[in-house]
Parts: structure tokens; sequence; C-alpha cells
């Protein structure tokens, strides 16, 4: 069976809006030359730490600012594009006349950095909204409001996953072609679990609900869940959602002690939105733990919130945690 090409996919999905299919293209474009800068990280001498820190006050990789730099070139003559967030830039780029848009891409040019220098799997999240262009510049739309997201990982395959709205699909990229095309038509997420993913080297900052629910996932079969879990844990958000994608499961950044402060870990614009986007067109859940995710309504551009997703029945359990908690 031939996979149809991403080209193919787009021209005949989306045949009244050409010019969404030209960003979709030229976010792949991108993604297939941030893939080709991993990979030869160690012989161009990029792996390593710079000495400079991003808005969120994190060390910048050498390759977080070549990701950043490769999308905004790459991207930026893209017909109707107006503005770009970025994780690594602290002001939204507008696009200089002659753009003239409504399409605004937000996006974290490499997800998952730390797992860089250890040669394991990272990616490129990204969101795309549209604004109205009677010249209001409200960049700050609940994820509702997204027209596609997805992300690339860059793992053994380099692969583009992302949804329309409707249907998750995803496009793994020939290594000697370059070419994407459709290899995982329609992803679910299975609606029950038994594997979460959770960094718990943070319990001591947790909350009763998530201590009470992780409590209940290990104590096993004589425990009240009845049954046995596995837990999972890459310090890389996309390979998370991508393992949930694949095999279901539920991860969880929650709030906790050390980071209500600043509303969470994760931020919405572009990482908690457009993975929750994913996730819920695929079948399953996304809150905050009292929030649907794509409801939040964002107040700054970098903002931050808890992110509970994966597999619905089991995002619905831990939910109730939370109800119960009070
Ligand atoms: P980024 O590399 O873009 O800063 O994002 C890292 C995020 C996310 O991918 C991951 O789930 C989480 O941070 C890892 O956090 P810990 O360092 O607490 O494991
Ligand atoms: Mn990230
Ligand atoms: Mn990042």
């Amino acid at each position: 069976m031939t996979q149809r090409t991403l080209r193919r996919f787009l021209t005949q999905t989306l045949s009244d809006n050409s010019d969404l299919v030209f960003l979709i293209e030229d976010i792949a474009a991108a993604c297939r030359i941030i893939a080709d800068r991993v990979r030869n990280a160690p012989f161009d001498g990029d792996l390593g730490t710079t000495k400079t820190e991003n808005v969120q006050g994190e060390l910048q990789k050498p390759l977080d600012l070549i990701a950043n730099d490769v999308v905004e070139r790459v991207c930026a003559n893209s017909p109707r594009l107006a503005a770009l967030v970025s994780e690594e830039v602290e002001e939204v780029t507008w696009l200089k006349p002659p753009q003239k848009g409504d399409f605004v891409l937000y996006f974290d040019p490499l997800d998952g950095s730390s797992n860089l220098d250890v040669n394991l799997s990272v990616g490129t999240i990204f969101s795309i909204m549209q604004i109205t262009q009677d010249g209001q510049r409200d960049i700050l739309r609940p994820g509702r409001n997204q027209i596609c997201a997805g992300y690339a990982i860059y793992g053994p395959t380099t692969m583009l996953v992302f949804s329309l709205g409707q249907g998750v699909n995803g496009f793994s990229c020939h290594s000697t072609t370059g070419e994407f095309r459709l290899t995982h038509s329609n992803l679910r997420v299975p609606e029950t679990t038994t594997e979460f993913a959770i960094n718990a080297s943070r319990q001591m900052f947790w909350d009763g609900a998530i201590q009470s629910y992780v409590a209940d996932c290990v104590a096993g079969v004589s425990g009240p869940r009845g049954q046995y879990f596995n837990m999972r844990w890459t310090a890389s958000m996309v390979a998370e959602v991508h393992r949930i994608l694949m095999c279901g499961g539920v991860f969880l950044y929650p709030k906790d002690r050390e980071n209500a402060a600043k509303g969470g870990r994760l931020r919405l614009m572009y990482e908690a939105n457009p993975m929750a986007w994913i996730i819920q067109a695929a079948g399953g859940d996304a809150t905050t733990g009292d929030t649907q995710i794509l409801d939040v309504i964002p107040t700054e551009a970098h903002q931050r919130v808890p992110v509970i997703l994966g597999s619905a029945q089991e995002v619905d359990t831990i939910r109730r945690y939370y109800r119960r908690q009070g």
C-alpha cells in the first residue's frame, strides 16, 4: 500500500484553505531541518549549554536557539502568518509588512532539551490560531480556538503528528528522501490505562490529591485501584504524549507547592494547548485538575498551567481525586 505524502494529505483535506497548507508545509520543512541539526549536533559542536537564559529563567541550549531561528526563518514568509510566539523569545514577533495575515504560530522550538546531551528523544511543538484582521492583536485566546496543532518527534524515526481538529494523523519522515508520509492514520488514545507518567522526585511538593492518586496506583492489586500500575518519565513532554498516543497512559505535571506561584511548570500556549488539542482529537482528555485545558483563558504569552492529560477514564479518575480534596 502506498502511503499518502503530507502534501497530498493536506491538499485533499484542506482544499479550501491553501494558506494553511503552506504554513503546515513550512512547519514540516523547518522540523526536517531541526531533525538534521539535532542528529548532527555532536559533529557541529551544538551540544552543551549557552550562558543565556530565556524568559522563563532557563539556561538555553545551542539547539534551543538554532531550532527557534529555523522555525522563524522558514515560516516567516508563509502567506497569512501574522506573528510568532516562541518559548525562547520574550516578545511576540509581529511580522512586518508586506506580511498581513491572521495566523499566529505558537511554538516550543525544542521540547525536552535536557535530553539533548544524552541522545534521547526531543521534539518541536506547535499551535496555530487565527486572529481577527481588524488590527486587534488578540494573541491570547483559549486553546479551543486552535485550527491546527501538533509536534515533531526526533526519535529513531522523525515523525510529524498533528490534528486539524478532528482525528490525529502521524507522518514519518523517510531519512533518505526527506519525504513525510502518512504512516499512522487516525490515532486513538485508549480510554483506559494502567500506566502513568509523573516526575516522582517532586513528591515532597505534591498536594493531597496527587499524593493519594499515586499512592493508590503504586499500591497495586491490594490497593483501592485493585490492579498493578506501571510508571514512565522521560522528561520530554513530546515523548510522553507520543507514547500515550501510541499505547495509552496518563501524563501529569500538576500544580504543586513549589511551582504554584508560577501557575505550574508547563507553558499554556505552546505546550499545554497543542498537546491537549491533539489528545482530545484522539479521544483522550486534558485538564488542569479542575478546568479543561482548552478552556483556560490566557493572560500572558508565556503563562504556565498544570497539565494532566491522556486516557479519558484515567483523567476523569484524577479529576475525582481533586474533587474529593475540595
Ligand atoms: P523544555 O525543554 O521545552 O523546557 O520543556 C521541558 C518540559 C517538558 O518537556 C517535560 O515534561 C518537563 O519539562 C520536564 O520537567 P522535569 O525537569 O521536572 O523532569
Ligand atoms: Mn517544552
Ligand atoms: Mn523548549
